[in-house]
């Protein structure tokens, strides 16, 4: 195809270099050569000047958006990210635009932060790097920052999708640990691990010594984890999010953390990222990352290699790969 009959996209932020050069391939695309964030009229103008559209999950996808993109040239919105919660999708349907996203890939990246996170926070990695960091170590001591081992402790998960039972796996396997999980439908594939499905989300909260979350957003999992899920919590129980923060009641975290009902918090994702509310920044006993579940440089080239198949697909005319509408 010549660049002149080449489909063009509309990229809202950069990727890995290996990816934007397979887009660059079989499309012509305009990037974000800035990588700063784009306002909804810039996205708007951009979806409706291109074929398609191909944002990531901090950009908001409003319905004006979609109807500015249909009313020009868009016809696809191809999401770099296994997430959509951030398009807004009924408006996608309303105007017939099929929206794509990128499942699979990143998994291992997704559970190894999750591990990453409960490792930091049961050993207390993150007290102890800014005590050393601000010069206020003072030397080995039998009892400086003791945490707690995971091996042999009981992992609750919510959500028993793909990256819910890589994490299962990972710790049943690699620290064995026991499993109880709760998913809206029965999953039957993780007997040899020994995970146990409960009845509820406060069964849950109540057997595990760590409650890693691992749903997708949606309007039934909103602040899944309230007030009475943490009062469910051990006192020094851990609860983990990877998946998004809307999942999580974050003033009822906040007010768990503060009157320890809980042991602390291992947070990758934030309600309003990323503005952080100030209760947990001042919580000692919370570790805090900026979205880096998928940040491997594998997992990001493969997540945008996806973007790609899909984009490939549908100017094929053939279904797309990993269909959301
Ligand atoms: C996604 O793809 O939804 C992830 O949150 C990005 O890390």
């Amino acid at each position: 195809m010549s660049d002149i009959t080449k489909p063009t996209i509309f990229v809202t932020r950069r990727w890995p270099a290996d990816a934007e050069a397979e887009l660059s391939k079989y499309f012509t695309p305009t990037f974000n050569t800035e990588d700063v964030p784009l306002t909804t009229r810039q996205i708007a103008d951009g979806f409706a000047g291109h074929d398609a559209l191909a944002p990531t999950v901090s950009d908001s996808i409003t319905a004006e958006i979609i109807k500015a993109g249909a009313a020009g040239k868009g016809k696809l919105v191809a999401n770099y990210g296994v997430g959509v919660n951030h398009i807004d999708i009924e408006a996608c349907k309303a105007v017939s635009i099929p929206v794509s996203n990128t499942p699979g890939v990143l998994t291992d990246a997704t559970a190894d932060i999750t591990m990453t996170l409960m490792l930091m926070l049961a050993r207390r990695a993150g007290e102890g790097e800014r005590e050393l960091r601000a010069g206020d170590w003072t030397g080995w001591r039998p009892t400086h920052l003791m945490g707690r081992q995971l091996s042999g402790k009981t992992l609750g998960i919510i959500g028993m999708g793909r990256i819910g039972k890589a994490v299962a796996r990972r710790c049943a396997l690699g620290f064995g640990m026991k499993v109880v999980f709760f998913n809206r439908s029965k999953v039957d594939d993780c007997d040899d691990i020994g995970a146990v499905q409960l009845g509820s989300v406060i069964d849950v909260c109540a057997a595990a010594d760590f409650v890693s979350l691992h749903c997708a957003a949606s309007p039934d999992t909103f602040e899944i984890m309230n007030a009475a899920a943490f009062d469910a919590m051990q006192s020094d129980a851990f609860v983990i999010n990877t998946a998004r923060g809307d999942v999580i009641d974050e003033s009822a975290l906040i007010a768990a953390l503060d009157k320890g009902s809980i042991g602390g918090a291992g947070l990758d994702v934030f309600q309003g990222e990323p503005d952080i509310n100030p209760g947990l920044l001042a919580a000692s006993n919370t570790v805090l990352l900026p979205h880096l579940g998928s940040a491997t440089l594998e997992t990001r080239t493969a997540m945008g290699l996806k973007v790609v198949d899909n984009l490939r697909a549908f100017f094929a005319s053939q279904p797309l790969v990993d269909s959301v509408v």
